[in-house]
This record gives structure tokens, sequence and C-alpha cells, in this order.
């Protein structure tokens, strides 16, 4: 069949890879796509959240499947869109419906979910401008540091965690005032959950669902985990810490409830779902949902896949997971983002890349990149590329893609030097 990625980044890059190797896909197109993705299939450039243009490529190109790599198409209704215009109906859509979708696209609306079917997460409330005042005594009966949410997307960037009371009060009528706009009109103020990370991934029809391998991602710029919050600088699958026992507590008390509570609220959901969870001393509580797989998490996670991803998906669409198995690959995958100098604040594009060497079992993904008017390859974006090795340990993994990282060049490349280095000390402890 012919199938349509949308997204540009490393996790298309990543799922393009796994698409394109199916048997069932006759041709991949990638919208818009980057330099990486143009060898895997065909990129076009679509602005994705027009869906009308989409929509009318998808009818001209026989497009039978289209999977939805980032939240924003899915949160503006996307597979509404589809699922209600005659023409697209027919065409299976991998990513939820706008309802679904608000499990990203709204705190409060996840949050509440969340208390309805009795999965663990940190105890909150909501506020807007006109209930401020209970903001900032609500404020007062937590402990710091404080933890404030913008509602809506926010671009990454609507979570703030503030140790001091007066300055979070201050940020919290910030945020009430418009600072993210629309986004933070409703702000969700919540209880400060101690812990290590991790992301969680979940393919689902609606009724079944498989879990795929866990993640750990690397949010800040410098090392030691310091400095501005970025797209994510790196990741580790399987992540040592999450072990059957934890797993086991992962599934039942949050995986398990999840997709029941959609199916419960009669909420239509085939896609994934990506759980951003704390490991609170043993016990795993839900920080969010997102509704799409996670960038860099991707890139370590379905290089593990073995599964033909394309029929797993033609499962979700007519509602048979539970007649697939997952096949993943024991090794260790990890993956190391490398970024444009000044990221994730002002950075230069157009930058030549050299990409060096290839070396065995390690992969790149192209994250922002582009062919320039000379066809050159050049940086596009802030996270550039990134580089993932399968090993059988971690260390060995993280010393291959650390290696061909090392391989790859432009003027004012940046990476972090420490990524997997904390569960490293984890697993000696
Ligand atoms: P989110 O956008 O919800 O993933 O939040 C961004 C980051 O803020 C998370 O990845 C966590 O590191 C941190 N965070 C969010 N909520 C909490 C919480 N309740 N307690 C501790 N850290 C949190
Ligand atoms: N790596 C975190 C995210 O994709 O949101």
């Amino acid at each position: 069949m012919n199938i349509l990625l949308l997204g540009s980044g490393g996790r298309e890059h990543a799922m393009a890879c796994n698409i394109a190797k199916s048997e069932r896909c006759e041709k991949l197109y990638i919208a818009p796509g980057n330099a990486g993705t143009a060898a895997v299939g065909e990129n076009v450039a679509l602005d994705i959240m027009d869906f009308e243009a989409v929509g009318r490529f998808a009818i001209e190109h026989r497009v039978e499947m289209m999977v939805v790599g980032p939240e924003a198409p899915l949160v503006a209704g996307i597979a509404d869109y589809f699922a209600e215009t005659p023409m697209l109906a027919k065409i299976i859509v991998i990513g939820p419906r706008k309802q679904g979708a608000q499990l990203e696209g709204s705190k409060d609306f996840a949050k509440a979910f969340m208390l309805r079917h009795g999965i663990p997460t940190a105890a909150y409330r909501t506020f807007t401008a006109a209930t401020m005042a209970e903001g900032e005594a609500f404020l007062e009966t937590l402990r710091s540091p404080y933890v404030l949410k913008a509602d809506g997307l926010a671009a990454g960037k609507g979570v703030l965690i503030e140790a001091d009371l007066a300055t979070a009060k201050a940020r919290l009528r910030e945020m009430l005032d418009g600072k993210f706009g629309e986004a933070s009109s409703s702000v969700v103020v919540e209880e400060y959950l101690e812990g290590i990370e991790l992301s969680v991934f979940v393919l689902t029809d609606g009724m079944h669902y498989l879990m795929l391998p866990s993640a750990k991602d690397y949010k800040r710029i410098g090392e030691g985990d310091t400095g501005l919050n970025t797209g994510g600088m790196g990741s580790v699958s399987p992540v040592p810490f999450a072990d059957a026992d934890f797993m086991q507590k992962v599934e039942s008390r949050i995986v398990k409830p999840t997709v029941q509570g959609l199916h419960k609220e009669k909420i239509d959901y085939k896609g994934f779902i990506f759980v951003g969870l704390m490991n609170v001393g043993g016990d795993p509580y839900v920080i969010e949902y997102n509704v799409r797989m996670g960038d860099p998490e991707t890139e370590s996670v379905f290089p593990r896949i073995k599964s033909d991803v394309v029929e797993l998906m033609e499962h979700v669409a007519d509602g048979s997971l539970n007649q697939c198995g997952l096949d993943v690959d024991p090794r260790t995958a990890a993956c190391v983002m490398m970024v444009a100098g000044g990221y994730p604040e002002k950075y230069k594009k157009g930058q030549p890349i050299s990409l060096g060497e290839d070396m065995e079992e390690v992969q790149l993904f192209h994250c922002g990149t582009a062919t320039d008017g000379e066809g050159r390859l050049v940086t596009a974006g802030g996270r550039v590329i990134c580089a993932t090795a399968l090993a059988r340990t971690l260390p060995e993994a993280l010393h291959r893609s650390y290696n061909r990282a090392e391989r790859v060049k432009w003027e004012g490349k940046y990476q972090r030097p420490d990524i997997g280095q904390d569960l490293l000390r984890t697993m000696i402890d």
C-alpha cells in the first residue's frame, strides 16, 4: 500500500526506516520530511496543518495509510477530518481523533481523565484568571518546588518548576495573564514528584494494546542535566531500572486503565500513547500523556522493533491488535543528538554537514537537515542529526554512538557528553 507519514524530524526518519522495510509498503511519502527521509521515501512539500491539501495529496497518490508523527495536526483534528470526508474515510489514520488527542492537548483533560480512572499522578488543581486567588492559596498548601503547567500546547515550554513560593505565585499570575497566550488561560498547579523519569510507549487500537520498548530521554542542554530545556538531547532504550516488576506495575496501574478508560468513555483511539512517567521509590506516576511517539525516544525505540510495523498498524485499524505480538531486539539502543551551537536559543542554519564514515550497527537519523541549492547537506534546525547504536550492553552502545557522532562535522556542532551516564550509575549502585 501507499503510505503517507507526516512530520519532519528524527522521529519521522526513524519511523520511515521501519515502515519502508515492510513488505506491505509499496510507496512511502513523507510530508514534509528532511534530507534523511528523502533517502527512505519521497518527500512531499505539504503544510501538514493544511488538511485539505494533505487530503488532496492522499487521494491523488492513492494513499491507504497515513501515520501522523507530531501532535499538532492530531490536536487540530486531522484524524476527524479524514474520517468525516467521504473520499478520505477509508484511509487508515494512525493517530487519535481530536477528543483523544486532548490527552496531550489539555493538561486539565489529562489530569481529570487520570482521576476518573484511578491512574496514579501528582495531586493537582486547575485555575483560570477568575480563580487566581484560589490558585495562590492552593500553592501555599503545597511544598516547594512548585509545578505550574499551561493547560494547552505550548511547544514544550509550558511547564514551570519554581523553588520559591512568591516566585511561583508571580509566575501563576503571569501565566493566567497570557504568558503562553491561549494555552495558559487555564493553569494546572500540581504536587512535585521526586524520582527518575522514563517514557513508556503503547500502540493501541482503542481496545487492545501492545507495550513498545521503554526509553529515557535527556531534556536539558547541558552536562549533568543543567541549563535550558530542549526537545531532547539523546535517548536510551531499554531503561535498566524499568525491570519486569516495575513494568508490571506500569502496565496494571497505568496502561491498562488508560486504554480501558478511553474505551469506556467511547473515545475512539487508534495510535500511539506516550506515557511520561516518574519512578517514585519504585512506584510509577504519570507526569504527562502525549498522543504520539517521543523524539528522540523513537530513534532508540524503533530500531529495536523487529516486527513489521505496517502490519501492526493494519491490525490497529481493524481493532485486532490482540492477534499480534511484538518482536523486540534485546540489545540496547543509545541515541546521541547533535545540535547547532546556541540551541535551544539562537542558532545558525545552512551550515554544510560532513557525515563521515558509516559504522556497522549505527544509524544516523536526520532531525533538522535539508539539501541546499548546490545539492549539499546543510543544517536546517536546532536538533540536526542523531546517531543510534545497537549493542549488547549500554556502555558499548554509548561508546559506539559517540564514536559515530564524532565523525559527523559542521561548524558549531554540539552534543551532550553524558547521555546514559546516570543510568550507568544506577546499574552500579
Ligand atoms: P511535561 O511537559 O508535563 O512533560 O513537563 C515537563 C517536565 O517537567 C517533565 O518532563 C518533568 O521533568 C517535569 N515535571 C512535570 N511535572 C512534574 C511533577 N509533577 N513533578 C516533578 N517534575 C515534573
Ligand atoms: N522527548 C520528549 C517528547 O517527545 O516530548
